[in-house]
């Protein structure tokens, strides 16, 4: 069966959304653990505006800390890619400043959305991304694209697949290596995902597409579930479900990485990642946002009769 690769998104996309803000340090040891467990893309942390993201702050010194455990060799790190999200020119030279090579610009396919969350249009986010790319290109920096709101938006409703094709195809011609499909508010269901899939498979190819569903409904393994069969191969989630968007109401978290590594596994894929080591994570992830987190394998543990693979 084939390999799956998550994108563990929880020191992100996940703590950005918690009402306890965690330090660098303890940021640093989560990324730590995930790695410990076998996850090898690990996206850190945000070079955006500490007033706008409270919860990012720090980011420089967290990145600074653990792009030197990974290459001082003895760290668990050492294998992982660490990114982080970089929303114009000014956080694109900060993340060369901390010596990170590799970024997510992040933009919208809603224009009401781009403008609560980056506080541009659409258009103007396009105009400052290919700066950002610019100089990603003379630093070598490798940059991943978002592109959110693609299956519904909470401001203005639905959002056209065209459009969403569109944009997409233009996140391609900036340069990025792969553009992550982004269910922000968790309202897609199986049957849109394979509709929108299926065209923008057709549009830039499958290895181009990574999908990133919020669980908000429950219907996040679900799409998960359509997308595999279309041939995605690459998911974000989060640690426990961690997360959601400050700037996207009823946003809760991403889909639990716990969630998706156990139903892959117990489907064939391999994903190089080490579940038991997840619960443990989350155990120890709970204590420090201090709530119980939404993950179902996280609240009911490994069942004894199943083969759980890795
Ligand atoms: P702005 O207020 O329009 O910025 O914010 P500005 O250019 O007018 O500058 C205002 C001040 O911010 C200036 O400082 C700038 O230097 C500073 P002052 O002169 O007043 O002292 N500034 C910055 N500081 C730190 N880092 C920067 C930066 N840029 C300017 N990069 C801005 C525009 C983009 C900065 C702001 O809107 C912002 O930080 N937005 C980020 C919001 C965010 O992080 N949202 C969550 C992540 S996206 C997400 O979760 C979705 C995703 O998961 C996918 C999905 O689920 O769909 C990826
Ligand atoms: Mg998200």
């Amino acid at each position: 069966m084939s390999k799956v690769t998550i994108v563990e998104v929880g020191a992100r996309d996940g703590l950005q959304n918690e009402k306890v803000l965690l330090s660098p340090e303890i940021r640093l040891e989560f990324a730590e653990k995930l790695a410990g467990a076998g996850i090898r893309k690990i996206e850190l942390g945000a070079f955006v505006s500490p007033q706008w993201v409270p919860q990012m702050r720090g980011s420089t010194e967290l990145m600074k800390m653990a792009l030197a455990r990974k290459t001082s060799g003895k760290s668990s790190l050492k294998d992982s890619e660490l990114s982080a999200l970089v929303p114009n020119l000014r956080g694109m030279q900060d993340a060369i400043d901390a010596g990170v090579k590799d970024v997510a610009i992040f933009a919208s396919a809603s224009e009401a959305f781009a403008k609560k969350n980056i506080n541009c249009s659409i258009e103007e986010s396009f105009g400052r991304f290919a700066k950002v790319m610019e100089l990603a290109k003379s630093n070598g920096s490798r940059v991943r694209g978002y592109l959110s709101m693609c299956f519904g938006c909470p401001f203005e409703g639905e959002v056209p697949e065209g459009r969403v094709v569109r944009l997409v195809k233009r996140l391609r011609d900036l340069g990025v290596y792969e553009v992550s499909i982004g269910d922000t508010i968790g309202v897609a269901n199986p049957m849109q995902v394979h509709r929108l899939v299926s065209k923008l498979i057709d549009a830039v190819g499958e290895d181009f597409l990574a999908m990133h569903f919020h669980d908000t409904r429950g219907t996040a393994l679900a799409n998960i579930h359509s997308s595999l069969q279309l041939g995605i191969r690459v998911f974000d989630s989060s640690l426990g479900g961690l997360g959601g968007c400050p700037y996207a109401p009823a946003a809760t978290g991403n889909v639990a990485t716990e969630d998706v590594v156990y139903m892959l596994h117990g489907m064939g894929y391999k994903t190089g990642i080490d579940l038991a080591q997840l619960i443990a994570i989350n155990q120890w992830i709970t204590e420090k946002v201090q709530h119980e987190l939404p993950s179902r394998v996280g609240r009911a543990g490994l069942p004894k009769l199943l083969p759980i693979g890795t």
